[in-house]
C-alpha cells in the first residue's frame, strides 16, 4: 500500500492506478477504524479494480467544543488494517496540505445541511461537503463509498452530487452493529463499559420502531412516542432527535412507508450517538 502525504503524492498514484485499471474506489475516512469502515473498503474491492483510502481528521467539521481534539487518532493500527484489506493508495495530508493559508472557498449544501445533526452541529456538514468535494476532485474516483449510518451525510453528499454534477457513483453500505445491536463508531471509544451500556437504548427503541412497523402502525408521530418510551428507560442520555424522515430531503413525514428513514440521535457521557433505520419494502 502506497502512502501519500501530499495532494501532488496522491495524484501521482492515482495516475499510475489509472494506467492498469478502470474504476477506482474511493473509501473516505477519518481513521480509528472499525468493522464499519473494513466493510466500505471490501466493498470498494468488490466493486472497483482498485481503492484509495483516505485518513483525515476533518478540523472544518468540529465546531469549537467539539471532539477534534481528543478525536482518536491509530495511524499505525490503521494503516494496517488497510493494508491487510489490500487497499492499493492511502492519502493521508495534514491540516495545511488539505487547508492552505488563505483557503476561503466553501461547499454549502443549503437547507438539508441544516436538518438533524446539521441543526445541533451548526456549520458541521458545510465542513463535510467541503472536505469531501475535496477529495473528489484529488483522487477523481468513479465510486465513492460512505456507511449508511451517516445518514444525514449520505442525504447532504448525495445532493452535492448531484448538484455539482461530480462524475462518480456514491455507494452507500449498510450499518455495521456489535453482536449487541451497537451502531460501529469511532466514538465509542470513549464510552465506559456503564455508558456502553446505555449507549444500547438507541438500537433498542429503532428496533422497537421497527417492530410497530411490521406491526401495521404507519402514524410517525404514534411511531416517536413507542419510541420516546423505550428512550426513557435510560434517563441519563441526552436525547437530540428522534425523527422519522425522507432520506433524501431530511424532512419529517407525517407516515411511513419503503425507503422511511428513521434516525436517532443522543449523548451519552462524552459521546455524541447516531443511529438509524430504513423502513424496509412490505
Ligand atoms: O464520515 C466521516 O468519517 C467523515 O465525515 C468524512 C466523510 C470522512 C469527511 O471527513
Amino acid at each position: 500500500m502506497l502512502i501519500a502525504k501530499t495532494i501532488a503524492e496522491a495524484r501521482a498514484a492515482v495516475a499510475q492506478l489509472r494506467v492498469e485499471r478502470r474504476c477506482i474506489g474511493l473509501v473516505p475516512t477519518m481513521g480509528a477504524l472499525h468493522e464499519g469502515h473494513l466493510s466500505l473498503v471490501r466493498a470498494a474491492k468488490t466493486a472497483c479494480d482498485a481503492v484509495v483510502a483516505t485518513i483525515f481528521v476533518n478540523p472544518t467539521q468540529f465546531a469549537p467544543g467539539e471532539d477534534f481534539a481528543k478525536y482518536p487518532r491509530r495511524f499505525e493500527t490503521d494503516c494496517a488494517l488497510l493494508e491487510a484489506e489490500g487497499v492499493d493508495v492511502l492519502f493521508a495530508p495534514d491540516a495545511a496540505e488539505m487547508y492552505p493559508a488563505g483557503a476561503s472557498t466553501v461547499v454549502e449544501v443549503e437547507n438539508i445541511s441544516d436538518r438533524l445533526d446539521g441543526q445541533s452541529r451548526p456549520g458541521h456538514f458545510r465542513g463535510v461537503a467541503t472536505v469531501v468535494a475535496k477529495l473528489f476532485n484529488i483522487i477523481q474516483p468513479n465510486h465513492a463509498f460512505f456507511g449508511q449510518k451517516d445518514a444525514a451525510q449520505v442525504a447532504v453528499l448525495r445532493r452535492m452530487v448531484r448538484d455539482l454534477n461530480f462524475n462518480l457513483e456514491l455507494v452507500v453500505c449498510p450499518t455495521v452493529r456489535e453482536p449487541d445491536g451497537l451502531a460501529m463508531s469511532s466514538r465509542n471509544h470513549y464510552l465506559s463499559a456503564e455508558e456502553r451500556q446505555r449507549a444500547l437504548v438507541l438500537s433498542r427503541a429503532l428496533r422497537h420502531i421497527e417492530a410497530r412497523i411490521a406491526a401495521g402502525v404507519v402514524d410517525s408521530a404514534r411511531l416517536i412516542d413507542a419510541g420516546l418510551a423505550v428512550l426513557a428507560e435510560e434517563p441519563e442520555i441526552r436525547l437530540d432527535y428522534l425523527r422519522i424522515v425522507d432520506p433524501e430531503t431530511l424532512e419529517d413525514v407525517a407516515d411511513v412507508s419503503a425507503g422511511t428513514l428513521v434516525t436517532v440521535a443522543a449523548v451519552v457521557g462524552p459521546a455524541r450517538l447516531i443511529d438509524n433505520v430504513l423502513v424496509p419494502p412490505r
